[in-house]
């Protein structure tokens, strides 16, 4: 059974914000016991942008919102509501979608911050297009934005050359019958929690001189343990949604997995027998920008060219959680 929504919803409008400053694989082999060629040949990164110390995330949040709502030609007013999927916050409370609606000016909006790492833009986009479908929410804006340098533990060279900063942005309303999100399945499981979290600033270990000194105030990942069951997640997930839907891998425009390691997303295009020019890659510049990825690669395909109304896509993540989905659309802009 597909998981059709109750009215056609899809995204309209795109946009993007990243730091200026940016970090290659270079610049962090001088510091770290690491190299260039390791890098390329293990993630597929390249170079990543860090923001400069004292960013908060609705600092590129909120320029990514207002790219998008301009490309749609729609004032901030407009918007009935505003989710941010986030593991980085400006603060715990209140949320960074209350400091986003204020610097954009949406000054009809209510919103929320939604927790899913690297999952989170596409459990953001279902649950804005769900309301939307609902008919309670007319216009919606799903912003992803990370700031993952100011909780990687720099001197860690496992985890510190993976990730980097940034924010995408879309608009979501009602589209033409036939167009927009056509089936999705999203999951969960907590036993996967202990293979990538942060130990320290929540409620059962908050923070105190100690867990600052032992930087438990950053990533701590079992990388093959994440590589493993992303890529088995990420493919089934995918194909399921290709079978149940009727439809072949060759039948997608553009398939755009979460940028996390270029090789868990080559493994993922390949189970889905696709044509490896139809993925859409911009790991090498970027890195791993968590929520982000998969919004700023949807902006970054229109911008090029490559995504075009008609279009079938399928959007793919998996994350700390675990969590993980896909969702496939009919593109309808
Ligand atoms: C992290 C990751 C790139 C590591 O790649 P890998 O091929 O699994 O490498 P391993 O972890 O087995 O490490 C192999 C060796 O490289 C070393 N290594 C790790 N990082 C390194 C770096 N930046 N530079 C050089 N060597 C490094 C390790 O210390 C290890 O050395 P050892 O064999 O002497 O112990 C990979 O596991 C990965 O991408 N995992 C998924 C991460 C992810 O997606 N996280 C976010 C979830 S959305």
């Amino acid at each position: 059974m597909n998981r059709r929504l109750v009215a056609p919803v899809g995204i309209t409008a795109t946009g993007q914000c990243f730091p200026a400053k940016v970090v290659t694989n270079e610049d962090l082999s001088r510091t770290l016991d690491t190299n260039d060629e390791w890098i390329r040949t293990r993630t597929g990164i390249r170079e990543r942008r860090w923001a400069e110390p004292g960013t908060g995330a609705s600092q590129l949040g909120a320029p990514a919102l207002r790219m998008a709502l301009e490309n749609r030609g729609m004032e901030a007013s407009d918007l009935d509501l505003i989710v941010v999927t986030t593991v980085t916050p400006d603060t715990l409370f209140p949320s960074t979608a209350c400091r986003i609606q204020e610097m954009v000016g949406a000054t009809n909006a209510f919103g929320f911050d939604l927790n899913a790492a690297c999952s989170g833009f596409l459990y953001a986009l279902t649950t804005a297009a769900s309301l939307v479908a609902a008919g309670g929410v007319r216009k919606a804006a799903v912003v992803g934005v990370d700031i993952m340098s100011t909780i990687i533990n720099k001197e860690d060279r496992a985890t510190a050359v993976l990730f980097g900063d940034g924010a995408g942005a879309v608009i979501v309303e009602r589209v033409e019958e036939g167009y927009g999100i056509l089936d999705f399945e999203h999951r969960i499981d907590g036993s996967g929690g202990e293979f990538l979290f942060m130990p320290a600033g929540g409620s059962r270990r908050p923070a105190t001189a100690e867990t600052v000194a032992n930087k438990e105030h950053t990533i701590h990942q079992a990388g093959s343990e994440v590589f493993k069951n992303a890529v088995r997640e990420m493919a089934d997930n995918s194909r399921l949604l290709l079978d149940r839907n009727g439809m072949k891998g060759e039948d997608l425009g553009l398939f755009v997995p979460h940028q996390a390691n270029i090789r868990i997303m080559d493994a993922a295009a390949k189970r889905l027998e696709l044509d490896p020019s139809r993925m859409m890659v911009n790991i090498d510049r970027y890195a791993n920008t968590t929520t982000a990825t998969i919004p700023t690669a949807l902006h970054q395909a229109r911008e090029a060219g490559r995504l075009a109304k008609g279009d079938l896509v399928i959007l793919s993540a998996f994350g700390a959680g675990f969590t993980w989905g896909s969702t496939l659309l009919r593109w309808a802009c």
